[in-house]
């Protein structure tokens, strides 16, 4: 560990605050530091590891695909993207599908279609799009434009031009900022992940979704966080009853493999064609097989485990009076801890063999979605643990 620390702090931009573990295997939620000491695992890789570390069907599908042919090019024809369109297709309703490598690359392409969408039908100048103050969409410049959180908006200026903010939950504001005109989309996270784990209003959502429809504005979800079954739902919009025009996906739709998926529906469709979009890796083979085979297992007995989990977490902690509250949906929560922060809470449940994220101020619990249910009542008494010495140490 002490070398790999020297190496890391010498050789890699000091993009991340890390944390003092080095995993070095895992197997579905449990893993290894270098001395062979057990972890469990409640973060799954921020949402990526669907279905565990390493696990068995996951690598079978991925090895039977390397063993068949590892990259081509989308100059030529692709048999697991072709079939996990037409899964993700199936399962939505949605029409099309582009395939990314990316969170925030999904993104891009979701703004791109919205824009393009309202200049094929109105012409130009009906380019702007409706974020929420609070949303956080990725980090390349234009989806740190889109993220509404002023923390995202220093150093990297000039940003792309044509977002407008508004606040989750207040429908007056979000009326005015259709009024001014020009607005061709409203990207919104149904649970916004990185800014507190917030699930959004039921009401406020109906509202963005007829100002939508009756403004012809391209509706745009973001389930980069949310989705592949992390909330109970294959997609969180099914939570709100919602169609979107666009949505977006990426963590743990390939299980551990970098990949993402712009979705579109009836109306924005055919909005891409020849050379308006493209990525060289975006649907390579063996993420589209890891993919294949993590949405193939996402099914309703899978989802049901989900949220019987998720009540049997909020159960445990919320029965603990250092507990302040717990936010979210599914397995996609967020624990706030009275007198003491999410980081010291993190660093002790490290410490003690658990490995939670935080979110801002908020612990965030993020397990595979097939934990094992001893394994996750385990997890969670080392959190409270955790939490509770935390509190005490600062009493
Ligand atoms: C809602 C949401 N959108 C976009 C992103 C960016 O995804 P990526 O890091 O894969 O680019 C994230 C990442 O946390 C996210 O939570």
């Amino acid at each position: 560990m002490d070398n790999i620390k020297v190496l890391d702090n010498d050789y890699i931009a000091h993009t991340y605050g890390r944390f003092n573990v080095l995993i070095n295997k895992g197997k579905g939620s449990l893993c290894y530091d270098d001395n062979g000491r057990e972890y469990i695992d409640l973060g799954s890789g921020i949402a990526v590891n669907s279905f565990g570390i390493c696990d068995d069907e996951w690598k079978n599908a991925v090895i039977d695909q390397l063993d068949k042919v590892s990259h081509t090019s989308n100059l030529y024809y692709s048999s697991p993207q072709a079939k996990l369109a037409k899964m993700l297709c199936d399962r939505t309703g949605m029409k099309k599908v582009f395939f990314a490598n990316s969170g925030a690359e999904a993104n891009e392409c979701a703004i791109k279609v919205a824009r393009k969408y309202s200049s094929d039908k109105y012409g130009e100048g009906r380019s702007t799009i409706i974020t929420l103050v609070n949303s956080f969409h990725g980090r390349t410049i234009t989806t740190l434009s889109a993220t509404g959180q002023d923390v995202f908006h220093k150093h990297f200026g000039p940003f792309t031009g044509g977002f407008k903010f508004a606040h989750a939950g207040d429908k007056d504001e979000i009326n005015a900022l259709v009024k001014e005109g020009g607005v061709c989309g409203i990207m919104i996270e149904l649970v916004q992940g990185e800014g507190g784990v917030i699930p959004l209003d039921n009401a406020y959502v109906d509202e963005i979704a007829r100002l939508c429809k009756e403004n012809d504005i391209i509706l745009i979800v973001d389930e980069v966080q949310t989705g592949n079954g992390r909330t109970g739902k294959l997609y969180a919009f099914e939570n709100y009853g919602i169609k979107p025009d666009v949505f977006t996906t990426a963590k743990g739709l390939a299980g551990g493999l970098p990949f993402g998926a712009c979705v579109m529906g009836e109306k924005t469709q055919d909005v891409l064609g020849k050379g308006d979009h493209g990525s060289t890796f975006g649907g390579n083979p063996i993420c589209a097989a890891g993919a294949l085979s993590i949405l193939s297992r996402i099914d309703d007995e899978l989802l049901k485990g989900v949220t019987e989990r998720s009540e049997l977490i909020r159960k445990k902690l919320e029965a603990v009076p250092e507990v302040e509250s717990v936010t979210g949906l599914g397995l996609m929560l967020g624990v706030s801890v009275k007198g003491a922060t999410a980081a010291d809470v993190v660093n002790k449940a490290i410490e003690k063999g658990c490995i939670p994220l935080t979110a801002k101020t908020k612990v965030r619990l993020l397990p595979a979605l097939n934990i094992p249910i001893p394994v996750l009542e385990k997890g969670l008494d080392i959190l409270i643990e955790a939490i509770k010495e935390c509190t005490a140490a600062n009493k």
